[in-house]
């Protein structure tokens, strides 16, 4: 049985469900993931930004002989942001190919067209079966970035203490748990937007403007998302020359994930961008004693951060794509194959 699914008033049953069928797929499709944990998974799976709206459904099996509720072995949610739905679907891997995953992008991308939606956007893991999936159903691919993952048990310490401090004259970094200072939020605001004129590009939401940031922020707090920055400060101006952002989620509070990493124009070639980093990994270290991994996403063609990712230890790991397609042409092809 199909039906839409609010994880604000569902029963713990049925969210811990949802972690199972999470869990099976992840074992399936990337096993060098940790699995997640129940930590503030309703949260994770309710909480949006201002303005934005999440609407989920469910794939829930019949009752067992017990009379007991079945399984959720599919879920399916879209977030609508701006003038797009951003998709994510999820079948356990012991129906896969029944149809299921294409009647529940159906349910979904009905419901974006209804709202006045043009298309639906969704990040499709490199090397799974949601490469065949989406392309099946006409969904063509807009972008790829490679996801790589730093194990901290192989890190060189000594290394990187080093590369913490090697950062020119003029400037000083700051560690700052929980998100940046208030009086610094303006500065930070003002680094990305600036960045994001130059060469932005990768798949990361961003925030550019400080009240969007502080929602931001407040919003990651909201899901269980631990943000964690370290600022290089350009001692002259009090201007934000970089930053780096690494988020712990409770959910899977062994990998954190690296959000945007930005060296403002102006301060490139300092050194600033291994610092940050190589500080972030060190304040991470004792501020979370449990972590064992980091991810970051970056573009392909980023060839200056991939090469200081790979100083500092990280390994490519897999495609990570972005596909999208146009909501009414898709309604009308997955309705004409029914
Ligand atoms: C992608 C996914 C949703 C597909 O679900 P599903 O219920 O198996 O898909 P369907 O049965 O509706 O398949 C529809 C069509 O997609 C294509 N397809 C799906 N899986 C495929 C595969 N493994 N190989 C080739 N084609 C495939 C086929 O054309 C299929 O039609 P057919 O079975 O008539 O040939 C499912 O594999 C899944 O949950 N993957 C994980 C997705 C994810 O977000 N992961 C994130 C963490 S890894």
């Amino acid at each position: 049985m199909v039906r839409e699914w609010d994880p604000r008033t569902a029963s713990s049953d049925e969210v811990a469900s949802v972690l199972d069928t999470l869990n099976a797929v992840l074992a399936a499709d990337l096993p060098q993931d940790p699995p997640w944990r129940e930590s503030s998974l309703r949260e994770y799976l309710s909480e949006v930004m201002p303005g934005e709206r999440r609407i989920s459904w469910v794939a829930q099996a019949e009752p067992g002989p017990d009379g007991l509720p079945g399984p959720i072995l599919g879920h399916v949610h879209v977030l609508l942001l701006g003038d797009i739905g951003v998709l994510e679907v999820l079948v356990h891997p012991d129906v896969r190919r029944t149809g299921l995953g294409r009647e529940l992008v159906l349910l979904a991308a009905r419901r974006v067209y209804q709202e006045g939606f043009q298309s639906i956007g969704v990040e499709v893991v490199g090397d799974t079966p949601a490469i065949a999936f989406y392309e099946s159903l006409g969904f063509a691919r807009e972008y790829v970035e490679t996801r790589s993952v730093l194990d901290l048990g192989a890190v060189d310490w000594p290394a990187l203490a080093e590369m913490a401090t090697g950062i020119g004259a003029g400037y000083h970094l700051e560690f700052c748990p929980g998100g940046p200072p208030d009086d610094l939020i303006e500065a930070y605001a003002r680094a990305k937007a600036e960045v994001r004129d130059v060469d932005d590009g990768e798949l990361r939401p961003s925030s550019y403007d400080p009240q969007r940031l502080r929602d931001s922020l407040d919003t990651l707090h909201r899901r269980g998302m631990k943000p964690y920055i370290v600022l290089a400060l350009h001692e002259h101006s009090g201007e934000v020359a970089g930053l780096t952002e690494v988020v712990v989620p409770a959910q899977h509070p062994t990998r954190a994930d690296q959000y945007d990493t930005i060296v403002v124009q102006d301060h490139r070639g300092y050194g600033i961008d291994r610092a940050i980093k190589a500080r972030m990994l060190l304040e991470l270290r004792s501020a979370e004693p449990t972590l064992a991994e980091v991810q970051t996403w970056n573009a392909q063609a980023n060839e200056a951060m991939l090469k200081v990712n790979a100083e500092l230890g990280y390994r490519p790991d897999r495609e990570w794509c972005e596909y999208s397609v146009d909501v009414a042409e898709l309604v009308h092809r997955l309705d004409a194959a029914r």
